[in-house]
């Protein structure tokens, strides 16, 4: 097309106005809560070849393959950040000045249509790449000596989370039982984020109209307030990330009260690689201490570039060791039963993160959700609820406020447990405990209910011990003395947690 125009151009002076897709163009979706998501096709057309870029706004792609033309065409983009699999499909046509398109926002939904409007060139585009500092270590903030307990919004509310409810969890918190029990964060997940002002000061969307205001709330109840941001120009959720604006950010956190921040990779895998993950965490480290506010600083990077190596040497206090959990045994178990090697890297002060607590979530029985409590304290996890807590019943509550499971989680001496016996779906895990005791998880992943017994000399014992006491039945075991090892029936898919006194 572009050939043919340019010979009619130089032969008849003719200018050719042959539709063309070539362009860069925008479709801006306005969200209930103020903000933007804007996806950008940047075009370029050859014949019947169409090439280009398609940017979601956190999400890249290239343009791999194309069919058609002005009339009627199909493109395939393929993730850019190298690695991903994940890919996107448009269809569409030009109409007049608008380019109509429609994809499917997830692989089994509906068709979205859109329109699209012509849009300067390189509107749209990444930032460029801010240069990395070098590595140095970041002074350690003398927070999280024990696993951070509160409760996150992300598990059950995803985008619906708003001040209201946030309010609600601060009230429930503080008068059922948990602050008591040791909950002390009210943290705010992905979605609060509005756009920045003038002066490059990150706001707040509609559902948050005063983030000072939320916060003096939840620290009049005693609590903490905690909130997310990305290293990226977009956090996962297309949101406003702190990219290039860290410093501020924290400066804004800071006068906002903000005493946690989770800040998660997703934007930022479009502008810098794993290794470099580093040196970007690093950068929000600094910025946190430079604000002067004690934030408890949790990284979220799913585990890549083994984190648990380097989290501690950022300013981190926590980081996931793992990709997203679901309200569902398979997933929580996968998860949770795969923390063993990790155990050498958490200490007081600096934990290993295997996502945050589906109890409640409806997802999971009784004993599953046992299952859930017992091993993230074994495994020195921060205990981070994500279920509705105004509305949640006896017998959730009482799984998370169990005392002496909490007591295993929150043990000064900061140890995780490692598995010590594994037959089949029975698993035994141990932690060591401060005062020369031992947490002993009994794990039944089989469903159906199943006798499982602990040998004394799998924990280094002689004969039996002093005293071991069952935490969820809250009563001591009747132990002889003479007996080398204790069996006892467990649930399908439940637990038997032990507390044994060397
Ligand atoms: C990622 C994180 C989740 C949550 C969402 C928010 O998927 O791993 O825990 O924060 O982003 O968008």
């Amino acid at each position: 097309m572009k050939a043919l125009c340019a010979v009619l151009l130089l032969l008849f002076a003719v200018p050719c106005f042959a539709a063309d897709l070539t362009g860069n163009w925008a479709v801006r979706d306005p969200l209930p809560d103020g903000t933007f998501r804007t996806t950008y096709l940047n075009l370029h057309q050859e014949d019947s070849r169409i090439s280009g870029t398609i940017r979601v706004t956190q999400f890249c792609y290239k343009i791999v393959e194309s069919t058609g033309g002005p009339d009627g065409f199909t493109l395939t983009g393929s993730m850019m950040d190298g690695a991903s699999e994940r890919r996107v499909k448009y269809e569409g046509k030009l109409v007049g000045d608008e380019l109509h398109v429609a994809t499917r926002r997830r692989a089994d939904s509906e068709l979205t249509q859109m329109v699209a409007r012509r849009a300067p060139q390189g509107e749209g585009a990444l930032p460029r790449r801010i240069p990395l500092p070098a590595l140095h270590k970041v002074a350690d903030n003398n927070l999280a000596k024990t696993p951070p307990m509160g409760w996150n919004s992300w598990n059950k509310f995803r985008g619906q989370v708003d001040d209201g409810a946030v309010r609600g969890m601060a009230d429930a918190l503080a008068s059922n039982g948990m602050k008591d029990a040791g909950y002390q964060y009210i943290n705010i997940d992905d979605t609060w984020e509005g756009s920045r002002d003038a002066s490059g000061n990150i706001t707040t969307n509609k559902k948050f109209p005063d983030m000072k205001a939320l916060a003096d709330y939840v620290h009049s109840k005693g609590l903490k307030i905690g909130i997310y941001s990305s290293p990226g120009p977009n956090t996962c959720a297309g949101y406003e990330g702190s990219y290039g604006h860290e410093e501020q950010d924290a400066r804004t956190y800071a006068a906002w009260g903000i005493d946690y921040l989770k800040y998660d990779w997703c934007g930022a895998r479009n502008l810098y690689s794993d290794q470099e993950m580093r040196a970007v965490y690093q950068v929000m480290g600094d910025a946190l201490l430079k604000a002067g506010r004690p934030v408890l600083y949790s990284l979220c990077q799913y585990g890549r570039d083994e984190v648990w190596k380097w989290g501690a040497e950022v300013g981190g206090n926590a980081w996931r060791t793992t990709g997203d959990i679901r309200d569902a045994w398979d997933s929580m178990t996968t998860i949770g039963f795969s923390q063993d090697e990790l155990a050498p890297w958490a200490a007081p002060g600096h934990w290993n993160d295997p996502d945050m607590l589906e109890i409640g979530n409806g997802g999971m029985t009784g004993d599953e959700y046992r299952t859930h409590m017992s091993l993230w304290s074994i495994l020195a996890a921060p205990l981070l609820a994500g279920n509705d807590l105004r509305s949640m019943t006896p017998d959730i509550l009482e799984i998370l406020t169990n005392r002496e499971i909490i007591a295993v989680n929150q043990d000064k001496d900061g140890k995780q447990g490692r598995r010590i016996t594994k037959s089949g779906d029975q698993e035994i895990w141990a932690r060591p405990l401060s005062g020369s005791a031992e947490a002993v998880g009994l794990f039944n992943r089989s469903g159906a209910s199943a006798k499982i017994a602990i040998k004394w000399s799998d924990l280094g014992l002689k004969s039996a011990p002093k005293r071991a006491r069952d935490l969820w039945a809250h009563s001591d075991l009747k132990l002889d003395g003479a007996e080398s090892e204790y069996s006892v029936m467990v649930p399908a898919h439940g637990v038997v947690m032990l507390r044994v006194a060397k």
